[in-house]
């Protein structure tokens, strides 16, 4: 099995989860090519591929608009191959409340997209203040100091929970599995 990893990253956290995953993939005996959907390789296509994990960020409450792009030109591929949409921010690692407001950015894109990937999975991302300018790592420290989040900007602070990301791939790869033997 032939599965592409595709991620949007604005400050390197879903490169991070996107390698991870396709660290498990590999480990698991598939194989699995990750690319950056917004510097993709020349020529890039989705034939080929038997499975698709793609992951993004969120910015300002929304998906990127690279995203948007990349899943519209390839709806129709996307929806005819199992798939997976995990997506990472800030939300994802708070209170009830604000896990509902990541989980409201997922149905929210995906409602607009019309795409229907079989997993979706919300993803703790972190707080990269040494690759953010002056103004966004001040905008981020306030934003970080009212949620009670880390506001120490002399280094990055990472909440991505490791061993949910693992779970959703394996279960991802149990269904594939499954697929594949009826
Ligand atoms: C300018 C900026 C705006 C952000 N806006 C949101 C937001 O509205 N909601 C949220 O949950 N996280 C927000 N985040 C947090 C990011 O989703 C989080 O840092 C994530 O790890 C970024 O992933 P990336 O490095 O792959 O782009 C924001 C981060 C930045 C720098």
């Amino acid at each position: 099995m032939k599965i592409l990893i595709a991620y949007d990253t604005s400050e390197g956290q879903t490169r991070k989860v996107a390698q991870h995953v396709a660290d498990v993939i590999a480990r698991s005996g598939q194989e699995g090519e990750a690319i950056d959907i917004r510097r993709p390789p020349v020529g890039f296509t989705l034939d080929g591929f038997d499975a698709i994990v793609i992951g993004a960020s969120i910015h300002l409450g929304k998906h990127s608009r690279q995203l948007s792009r990349f899943v519209s030109h390839h709806i129709a591929r996307l929806n005819d191959v199992p798939s997976i949409f995990f997506s990472v921010s800030l939300s994802a690692a708070g209170s009830e409340r604000e896990q509902a407001d990541a989980s409201r950015y997922v149905e929210e894109f995906l409602i607009q997209s019309g795409w229907n990937p079989a997993i979706r999975a919300t993803v703790a991302g972190g707080l990269r203040y040494r690759e953010y300018n002056v103004l966004k790592r001040w905008m981020m420290k306030k934003i970080a100091r009212s949620e009670g989040m880390d506001t120490d900007t002399s280094k990055n602070h990472e909440y991505t929970d490791w061993n949910a990301v693992d779970q959703f791939v394996s279960g991802f790869l149990a269904q594939l599995e499954q697929q594949e033997r009826t």
